[in-house]
């Protein structure tokens, strides 16, 4: 039995631990706000944090995140929407959405973590995550509020 914590909660798992972390979030535990886009780490729609880092949940064993703090598109958003959120229901960020959970995770990361981030800088921490309709400028617009609303540019 593997055991990590998942949203704040405790989150127990009877599967091999080579299953991509991504199959059990999906399979196992029913979070399937996070997409399968191609499996081998290069389009970033299965990003997810642990412990606060963007990760790619499609190449990562859930045996990598036995007792640790895993957190998903599910669980950003406390008793409002996270001003990333916010931000892209502003700008009208999604087309299809498939790449949007994951957009959006890479994007709390960067903002979480750097206490100051420029928007070079937070842009180029975007590249990993593709968006096959194109919405690169309203991420950009929408990126641009959130660091703004949380003090980081
Ligand atoms: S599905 Fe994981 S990076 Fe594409
Ligand atoms: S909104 Fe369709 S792939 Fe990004």
């Amino acid at each position: 039995m593997l055991e990590f914590t998942l949203n704040g909660d405790k989150a127990q798992v009877d599967v091999p631990g080579d299953t991509p972390l991504l199959w059990v979030l999906r399979e196992e535990l029913g979070l399937t706000g996070t997409k399968f886009g191609c499996g081998l780490a290069q389009c970033g729609a299965c990003t997810v944090h642990m412990n606060g880092d963007a990760i790619r949940a499609c190449v990562m064993p859930v045996s990598g995140v036995a007792n640790q703090k895993i957190t998903t598109i599910e669980g950003i958003m406390a008793d409002e929407l996270h001003p990333v959120q916010k931000a892209w229901v502003k700008h009208r960020v999604p087309q299809c959405g498939y790449c949007q959970s994951g957009q959006i995770m890479q994007a709390v990361s960067l903002l979480e973590k750097n206490k100051k981030i420029d928007m070079d800088e937070l842009i180029s921490g975007m590249n990993g995550n593709i968006c096959r309709c194109g919405t690169y400028n309203k991420i950009r617009l929408a990126l641009r509020d959130a660091a703004k609303e949380m003090g980081r540019v």
